[in-house]
């Protein structure tokens, strides 16, 4: 893809190709959209300091996680109507994902079905969950995603209800799908994007249309998902769905040391630190901040990753010294579906990819494994002293 360099060049041509009400539903926060600040800043302000005289020559950056080796410490995260984006969105980043050797999360309001992605990167996908107000949806839904094969299900815990997403209100978003005569005639200045929709139409939500009734339209399946949503959820899901997956299982969305410690009392693999990219609670801590604490709760005893604000590699490499195991992305990845397809999903990977090898040799590090708070330094130093006090491999 010409001229692209970084994950911001593939936010620009996202931007190019897809109407306004697009962009800013991949774009946009909350309320007053303080998280999507709060999450980059987290990375802006942590400085990491480098080691020299080190060989690193030969680098290495694969990762394993759940007993398996992947290509880069850096997955995509699920994100749901990527049909809206592009047609097939969902399965092109499962094939970039697979081709780049990275696992892909398939969002609970994906596009396409559970089998359908089972036939493209069986042995990349995962799948999230959310709870449904029809509790056999979800648990159908897990029986399907055993019976495809997949190993990992994570269940996404941070949408109590739906937030307050003000630019899709401006935009005419929603379940009425009542565009505003401006988001319409706006969408007619994208005309790659318009021509796909007036081929396909409105986009499917084919994991549900078997729960919707017999020749349910897209959008009467549409309405029927939007009406399945906002189920009270609480700690009995978590137990419940334990029980029925025999697989690796996450919760996506914890951000308290105590939630942790229970997720791993009651047999959770991992948990994803995440503020779902700033898009539910907009005064949310970032991931970043509230990591080392979950971590020192819950130590080596289950798997942590995190989501948030990554855009570069340097920010993979400070989290994973901050103390997460792997990490995720959700715009980026879409950023590039949306601008070109497979190429541009693998372009975002390749870019992250390339960051992370040249950070890698920046700091000294030559392995993965080798990360750790050493390597990390906070504006008022707090973070120096601990290492140094705890004895924790501090080298500074
Ligand atoms: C357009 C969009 C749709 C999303 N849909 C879902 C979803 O269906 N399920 C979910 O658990 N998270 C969803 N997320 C949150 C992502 O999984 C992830 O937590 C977030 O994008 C990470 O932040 P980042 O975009 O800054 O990398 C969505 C995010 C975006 C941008």
């Amino acid at each position: 893809m010409k001229g692209v360099v970084n994950a911001d060049d593939l936010r620009k041509l996202a931007k190019k190709r897809l109407p306004k009400i697009c962009y800013d539903y991949i774009e946009g926060g909350t309320d007053d959209e303080i998280g999507l600040i709060t999450n980059e800043q987290a990375f802006r302000r942590t400085h990491i300091v480098p080691r020299y005289l080190v060989d690193v020559s030969a680098r290495d950056q694969s990762t394993n996680l759940f007993g398996r080796s992947y290509s880069s410490p850096i997955g995509i995260a699920p994100t749901g109507s990527a049909d809206l984006f592009r047609r097939g969105a969902d399965l092109m980043l499962a094939e970039a994902a697979r081709d780049a050797n990275v696992p892909f999360i398939m969002s609970g309001a994906s596009s396409s079905s559970i089998e359908d992605l089972a036939k493209v990167a069986p042995d990349h996908s995962w799948y999230q969950v959310y709870s449904a107000i029809d509790p056999l949806i979800s648990e159908d839904m897990i029986k399907r995603v055993s019976d495809a094969g997949l190993k990992t299900l994570v269940f996404t815990v941070d949408v109590p209800i739906a937030s307050n997403r003000e630019r899709s209100i401006r935009n005419g978003w929603g379940p009425s799908q009542n565009l505003t005569w401006r988001t319409k005639f706006e969408a007619l200045r994208h005309p790659t994007w318009m021509i796909e929709w007036l081929q396909h139409g409105t986009p499917h939500f084919d994991n549900w249309t078997r729960y919707a009734g017999p020749n349910a339209s897209a959008k009467k399946v549409a309405d029927f998902v939007i009406r399945q949503f906002g189920a009270p959820m609480t700690w009995k899901h978590v137990e419940r769905y334990r029980e029925l997956w025999k697989g690796n299982f996450v919760l996506k969305g914890i951000m308290h040391p105590d939630d942790a410690v229970r997720a791993h009392s009651l047999g959770v693999d991992g948990i994803m630190v995440s503020n779902h990219g700033a898009r539910q609670l907009d005064h949310a801590p970032a991931p970043l901040d509230v990591l080392p604490a979950i971590r020192d709760a819950v130590g080596d005893r289950m798997t942590v990753m995190l989501d948030g604000g990554i855009r570069r590699g340097l920010h993979v490499l400070i989290a994973l010294c901050l103390g997460a195991k792997f990490v995720f992305q959700g715009r980026p990845t879409l950023y590039g579906v949306s601008a070109g397809g497979v190429a541009g999903a693998e372009k975002a990977l390749a870019i992250f990819r390339r960051e992370i090898d040249i950070s890698m040799a920046q700091i000294g590090s030559t392995k993965i494994a080798e990360l750790g708070p050493q390597f990390l330094m906070w504006q008022n130093e707090e973070h120096l002293y601990h290492n140094r006090r705890e004895g924790s491999g501090g080298r500074l």
